[in-house]
């Protein structure tokens, strides 16, 4: 089957095309008009999905040398994320489905993120436990198979993400924070200031990241650069606060659940310090991590989870709409 993927659900404008579990195609137009303001503005990310979708879903048809005509079908993100960009996307969707009489398949973004492990590795076995960190979400979840998940733990406040943006922006480093952190903490070192890891009782799953942000704003008043403690030192030792929290929590989690395979997804999974981290401390478990182009929010991943809905008859066509505050379980 051909299916072809739209991702509208922040400020990626991205469309795939997805064949029999392999991505033909996958564009990403990431919306710079944001930077300015040091964060996504939702009525901006809706027009600019509105000027970019036609010619970005051209785009990867082309580039997958698939015609519409050749569609079965076309998957969209459903939710979580911004309704106005959702809706942009989904309109799109069923305009597009309608026209050429084929049907329309919703899609859950954070699903859509977890699935990308798939892409990285088509072997990747049921269960494992997925550590998803993204802008909007931290959690923790037992993947026991398709439509069977557990959450284990979220947060309770930002998400890690959001604890990297924040931080860029308190070092007026601009956004995104993530991979602006991890680039300026290139040769600092991230033991030298001890910021805060909140592990919360023994045995939580449970993250929160609201009182290292704190923690930094006040560490940064009055902060002056001298030759035995460099900006980077501050940047690193921030990072490996937020990944310390991260890789003890899954540490927790394959030791509570006795699941050893684990995956990681979303934006942050990006961040190779995490990666580095996750291999040092879990040495035992077989670890997978996603193409560095299908952490950050990308069609592919929508394509292909579009699919296999598609291939179970998963799906309710045009009866729906967007739902920003979509959870998986
Ligand atoms: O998954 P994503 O693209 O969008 C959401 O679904 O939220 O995640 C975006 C988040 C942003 O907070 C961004 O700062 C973070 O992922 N991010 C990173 C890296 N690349 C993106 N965080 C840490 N290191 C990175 N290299
Ligand atoms: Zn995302």
């Amino acid at each position: 089957m051909i299916v072809l993927g739209i991702e509208t659900s922040c400020d990626e404008t991205a469309a795939s095309v997805c064949r029999s579990g392999k991505i033909l195609s996958s564009i990403v137009s990431s919306q710079i008009i944001h930077s300015e303001f040091g964060g996504v503005i939702p009525e901006l990310a809706s027009r600019e999905h509105e000027l970019l979708l036609n010619e970005v879903v051209n785009k990867s048809l082309i580039d997958s040398k698939i015609s519409l005509g050749n569609l079965d079908g076309i998957a969209v993100t459903q939710g979580p994320g911004l309704s106005g960009t959702l809706l942009t996307g989904i309109s799109f969707a069923k305009g597009l489905g309608i026209g050429l009489g084929i049907p329309v398949i919703p899609v859950n973004h954070l699903e859509g993120h977890i699935f990308a492990n798939f892409l990285a590795n088509d072997k990747l076995n049921f269960p494992f436990i997925c550590l998803l960190v993204s802008g909007g979400h931290t959690q923790l979840w037992s993947i026991l198979g398709m439509n069977d998940y557990e959450l284990l733990g979220e947060t309770r406040d930002d998400a890690a993400g959001e604890a990297f943006d924040k931080g860029a922006r308190i070092f007026g480093l601009g956004y995104p924070g993530g991979p602006l952190i991890e680039k300026n903490a290139e040769g600092g070192d991230p033991n030298k200031i001890k910021f805060p890891r909140s592990l919360l009782e023994d045995n939580s799953l449970e993250f929160s990241f609201s009182g290292l942000k704190t923690s930094l704003l006040y560490y940064m008043d009055g902060f002056q650069e001298k030759e035995s403690l460099l900006i980077k030192d501050v940047i690193a030792s921030y990072q490996q606060a937020i990944i310390d929290t991260l890789v003890e929590k899954m540490r927790r989690a394959v030791k509570l659940t006795g699941i050893t395979r684990c995956v990681i997804a979303g934006g942050v999974a990006a961040n190779l310090c995490l990666r580095e981290a996750l291999k040092h401390k879990l040495p035992e478990n077989e670890l997978i991590f996603p193409d560095l182009s299908y952490c950050t929010d990308n069609a592919a991943m929508i394509s292909y989870l579009g699919e296999l809905k598609l291939q179970f008859d998963e799906y309710d066509s045009m009866g729906f709409g967007a739902i920003p505050n979509l959870k998986l379980r």
